[in-house]
């Protein structure tokens, strides 16, 4: 039976993803910041099949937090298999253009609270020797673009800092898996128009718990994400910075 740690448990992908491991009867810890969503949430993965559900709130900012609330989830849990990172926002592009403070706010969000938790996890699973850290990046951070640069900024560090870390962690018996979904239909994207190039979080999450289970280091979701990003990151500056993108 796995042990599954999801940080950032309310969102969309995650909550599809924990349902998957739910199904499978693994004993999960969940940690988010909104009680009430997580009590629904929990419900619904006890139907479906969940050993055991353990709750944390975080906001992800609290740094301070951080060490109580891991703690608490080893606790719960006795050792983790899988680690899976969620959390996240969609900055407003010019809002952060605007303020530093939103900025900075956002980096912190979407960068810095991820790399200030992966620092705790992965000293806990290099002791432990074994598992798998699984860590929703983006495509966005592939190549910075005028729309949503601080964004993409952010992932782009978040994908620096896991591909560092799985180097590291390979030694130690710990997988480190970087997932780079592109368009997903969440709350998080309510506001766009959808078309052929989205994807429902279901089938991001089946392709997360794949990736994991594979022990995969970098997953484009769906997969010809890596197709894209391919072409996008070969275009010379000269013309990148003419597009509009
Ligand atoms: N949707 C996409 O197109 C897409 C594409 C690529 C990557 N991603 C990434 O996928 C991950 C999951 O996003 P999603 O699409 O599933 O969106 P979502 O449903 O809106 O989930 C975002 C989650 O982040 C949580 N969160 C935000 N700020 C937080 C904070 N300060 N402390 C604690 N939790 C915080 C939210 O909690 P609350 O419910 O409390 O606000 C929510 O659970 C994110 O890392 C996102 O960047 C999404």
């Amino acid at each position: 039976m796995q042990r599954v740690l999801i940080i950032g448990a309310t969102s969309a992908i995650a909550e599809a993803t924990a349902r998957i491991y739910a199904e499978r009867g693994s004993r999960l810890h969940l940690v988010a910041r909104s009680a009430d969503r997580l009590k629904t949430i929990t419900e619904d993965l006890r139907i479906r099949g969940a050993a055991e559900i353990g709750h944390g709130s975080l906001d992800v900012n609290d740094v301070s937090a951080h060490a109580a609330v891991l703690d608490a989830a080893w606790a719960d849990l006795g050792d983790v298999d899988v680690v899976l990172i969620a959390h996240g926002t969609l900055p407003d592009q010019k809002a952060c253009e605007a303020s530093v403070e939103t900025a900075l706010a956002e980096f912190a969000t979407n960068a810095t609270s991820t790399i200030a938790l992966l620092t705790l996890i992965s000293n806990r699973m290099q002791q432990a020797r074994r598992g798998s850290i699984a860590v929703i990046s983006s495509v966005a951070g592939d190549r910075g673009r005028s729309s949503n640069y601080l964004y993409g900024s952010a992932k782009a560090a978040v994908s620096a800092f896991l591909s560092g870390l799985r180097q590291r962690m390979a030694r130690h018996g710990v997988d480190v898996i970087t997932i780079k979904p592109g368009f997903v239909d969440t709350p998080m994207t309510r506001e766009f128009k959808k078309g052929a190039l989205w994807a429902k979080p279901e089938a991001i999450a089946s392709g997360i718990v794949k990736a994991v289970d594979k022990g995969r280091s970098v997953a484009y979701l769906p997969w010809f994400w890596f197709g894209i990003m391919t072409i996008i990151r070969s275009i010379p500056e000269f013309l990148f910075k003419r597009l509009s993108l």
